[in-house]
């Protein structure tokens, strides 16, 4: 069979996203809304966007920092608290300022300090937004220290996720990032309103890739990479034509310097080639004509929104991925570094 030398899907979206602030969020939105028509904004900046006006605010911002014309939507969700008023929430949800509520566990990950101590602390939000479909995004680790940190995942489907599910059966929600076969099998079983986004780092790396002839700090992100078996479960997600899984990039740049240092950052800055990191990985997979389903209708479609009507060409191409990205006065190393890509996207047009 000949191999493909280009492919033309439906344009993509990006369902998990941090884009950050300031300088970094100049350097690094366009490589997003150059490849993504909408993006799901994480919401974990210091301090959280908690509010409406918060979350305006920072669409505002991510706006301002696009290249002129780039048609580019950011769909902005709330970072859930202790305290969040559940009203502020679901009036947000309802003027169509937050798509989504982001719940991190305290102390799971980058800039979760703010975040909840106790899914029993946010019972009234999640009953709002089970009435009014309003997704709940999942950064899905327990956080005790007695859990090892491998076990973080799976241990929260069982303590946290299915409780969750039992008492909250029509909340929709998306288990963010996931990074093992129990989380692929878990959400397999489960009903239609719950599904999960995947990284194409953990598509490719399995936890080797941080000790590989010395500590790779930039392939440290959480939930950290797993054991192989898990990286092929993830590969079958994503291929199998499932609607459950779909495209969530996770691209979570930090300065260079604070990931190459004794308390490295957590998050990968995949943003530069993520299309092509996919479509090389279906691409080994030999599943190619899987990639749009995963890209640009299974998202949607779960959130309830329209799909795309524009197209997006990939060609085969080799080409290597810088070393690192400048700009503002920073520097960040993203995934891919210094590596040889095979696919290309064509930049979205700007309008
Ligand atoms: C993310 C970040 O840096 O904001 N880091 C990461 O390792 N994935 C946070 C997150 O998504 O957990
Ligand atoms: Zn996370
Ligand atoms: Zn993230």
């Amino acid at each position: 069979m000949p191999t493909a030398e280009s492919l033309t899907i439906r344009e993509p979206d990006d369902w998990h996203l941090h884009l950050r602030d300031d300088d970094m969020l100049a350097l690094t939105a366009d490589f997003s809304a150059r490849q993504f028509a909408r993006a799901i904004i994480m919401p974990n900046l210091v301090p959280p966007v908690t509010t409406i006006a918060g979350a305006e605010a920072y669409r505002e911002r991510i706006l301002r920092v696009l290249p002129a014309g780039r048609s580019f939507t950011p769909l902005m969700t709330a970072y859930l608290t202790d305290q969040i008023d559940a009203e502020e929430v679901g009036s947000g949800h309802e003027r169509g300022v937050f798509t989504a509520c982001k719940l991190y566990p305290a102390g799971a990950t980058t800039n979760s300090d703010a975040g909840v101590t106790d899914i029993r602390n946010i019972q009234p939000v999640l009953e709002r937004m089970q009435a009014i479909g309003m997704p709940l995004l999942v950064h899905g680790e327990v956080t005790s220290p007695d859990i090892d940190i491998f076990d973080r995942e799976a241990v929260f489907l069982e303590q946290v996720l299915a409780p969750t599910l039992r008492d909250f059966p029509e909340l929709k929600v998306v288990l963010e990032h996931i990074t093992t076969e129990d989380s692929v099998q878990f959400v397999q079983e489960a009903g239609t309103n719950l599904a999960a986004t995947i990284t194409p780092h953990h598509l490719r790396i399995d936890r080797n890739a941080l000790f590989e002839g010395g500590m790779r700090p930039h392939a440290y992100c959480l939930p950290v990479a797993k054991r192989r078996h898990h990286r092929t479960a993830l590969r079958r997600a994503a291929v199998s034509g499932s609607p459950k899984f779909f495209l969530g990039t996770d691209s979570a740049p930090h300065p260079r310097h604070e990931k190459e240092s004794a308390c490295g950052c957590a998050g990968i800055f995949c943003a530069p080639a993520a299309l092509e990191s996919y479509a090389l990985t279906f691409d080994e997979e030999g599943a190619l004509d899987k990639l749009e389903g995963f890209a640009s209708e299974f998202g949607p479609r779960f959130y309830g929104l329209p799909l795309n009507d524009g197209t997006v060409t990939l060609q085969r191409e080799s080409y290597e991925m810088p070393e690192t990205v400048t700009g503002g006065g920073l520097s960040v190393v993203p995934f891919h570094a210094g590596e040889t890509l095979t696919w290309r996207a064509a930049p979205r047009g700007e309008l």
